[in-house]
């Protein structure tokens, strides 16, 4: 008799591991239907745009591109017309602009978009005016409303999300290839940030500076007009895979190479309520070939961020693994060189992203869920300090943004106070920041990758 070794992996093996963060499904039978309608459904992305996206992750590990990625906290069903892609696009690359002239590195991006749907939550429920529901578990779920009916998980949702998921692509696609990605129109929109807010005129001179190199390349015969690689650009697509059976049900085998890829994104990570090494995530994570992310927070011991890094990239294929470290801004810097140097001493190649957004967020005093952009900032700041002490490529950040004009963290350009996040508080889940906050802090990155 000939038992399954505990190590063999399925796209199904992670069911016999403990899943946290699953919803209850009043009907389980109803998810299988579901699931089976959408195992039949085509792949969102290819096996071969994952390993394109893992080489040039690969140039980050070895310090040669930055990676930006950021975007929603969680994507809405209700928001997702062209002008809200567009304008989180248009946000992301300008930021790159910014960032790819002052590190002198391309600039690697990666949307938290086209799929970012599912909410980890630290309650079950919530409560208000003594009335408890179950929690909201992101539009991929269930939905925000606070009433029984709403907080009800629909199966249907999960095939919703895959057609959110196809048609955000598609038009992220038409935009990065159809002009809109334009190099001098991009650099056209930061010089009007710079133009318009008092903050921005910090930044004078890095735009002349960028001004100055499209001259440069013109006059030496580059046609920045019709040249693509001026023209054109690319945004690879991410989300937090948190709910195993959707993931699964879109992980396919490749033609080309046998090996399995979650074709719901390009690259998936794992959120720090679901990194258990004995549980169901990183089971389903270990076997696909993406490149993968996992978030490491403040709890997590040097030996912790080891196992990961063993079970996740035993191989240590360089671009497999993003540690997304979210430590808090008073933390980084005692918590983080210690990580770095073990990672860096057992001769894993990870890429190491700041998430400044997860460790800073705090309520204000108008009751609202917040975080100061200095704080973001400073977290930064520890992140760039900590690598520079360890001699380690600072690899990129990782940020929850939006284009839209919202007022959901606390100062910036616009200098946003605690009294003002009533004015446009949109987001359905984590606080964002908003067009300005995010190109005032690519400018502050730029600076600290200019030193
Ligand atoms: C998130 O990225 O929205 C999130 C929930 O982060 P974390 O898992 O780090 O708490
Ligand atoms: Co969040």
């Amino acid at each position: 008799m000939t038992t399954a070794l505990p190590s063999e992996w399925h796209p199904t093996s992670w069911r016999g591991f403990p899943a946290l963060q699953q919803p209850e499904w009043p009907d389980e039978s109803a998810v299988d239907v579901v699931l089976k309608q959408l195992r039949d459904l085509p792949p969102l992305v290819f096996a071969g745009e994952a390993r394109d996206l893992m080489s040039q992750l690969a140039a980050v590990s070895r310090g040669e591109a930055f990676l930006l990625q950021a975007g929603d906290c969680a994507e809405s069903f209700e928001s997702m017309g062209a002008v809200d892609i567009r304008e989180k696009l248009r946000v992301i690359l300008q930021m790159a602009v910014v960032l790819t002239y002052a590190g002198g590195v391309p600039t690697v991006k990666v949307g938290r978009i086209a799929g970012q749907f599912a909410k980890p939550r630290s309650s079950e429920t919530e409560t208000q005016g003594g009335v408890e529901l179950p929690s909201f578990r992101g539009h991929i779920v269930n939905d925000i409303g606070f009433d029984p009916e709403s907080r009800v998980p629909r199966p249907e949702r999960l095939l919703e999300a895959y057609n959110r998921s196809a048609s955000t692509l598609n038009l992220l696609r038409a935009f990065t290839r159809g002009g809109f990605a334009d190099l001098r129109r991009v650099h056209a929109w930061n010089k009007e940030f710079v133009a318009d807010s008092p903050q921005g005129q910090r930044y004078e001179e890095m735009a002349k500076g960028i001004d100055n190199a499209l001259r440069f390349m013109e006059a030496i015969g580059i046609d920045t007009y019709s040249d693509s690689r001026l023209h054109e650009s690319e945004l690879f697509t991410s989300h937090e895979a948190l709910l195993l059976g959707y993931e699964e049900a879109l992980t396919r085998q490749d033609s080309l190479t046998g090996d399995w890829y979650d074709c719901s994104a390009h690259m998936v990570w794992i959120g720090e309520r679901t990194r258990d090494l004995d549980g169901a995530h990183l089971e389903f994570f270990r076997g696909i070939k993406n490149p993968v992310g996992c978030k490491v927070g403040p709890t997590a011991t040097p030996e912790d961020v080891l196992a990961l890094c063993e079970a996740l990239n035993p191989d240590r294929i360089p671009g497999r693994l993003t540690l997304i470290t979210r430590l808090g801004a008073e933390r980084v810097g005692g918590l983080l060189p210690p990580m770095l140097t073990a990672v860096r001493d057992a001769g894993h190649p990870v890429v190491w992203a700041c998430d400044p957004m997860h460790g800073n967020t705090f309520t204000s005093n108008s009751g609202r869920k917040t975080r100061h952009l200095e704080d973001v900032a400073a977290e930064i700041d520890g992140f760039f300090a900590a690598h520079r002490s360890v001699g380690t490529w600072p690899g990129g950040i990782h940020l929850e943004l939006t284009g839209d004009d919202v007022t959901e963290c606390i100062g910036g350009s616009t200098e946003i106070a605690d009294d003002d996040l009533d004015i446009r508080y949109e987001t359905m889940c984590d606080p964002r920041l908003n067009g300005r906050q995010s190109l005032d802090l690519a400018f502050r990155v730029a600076e600290l990758l200019h030193l």
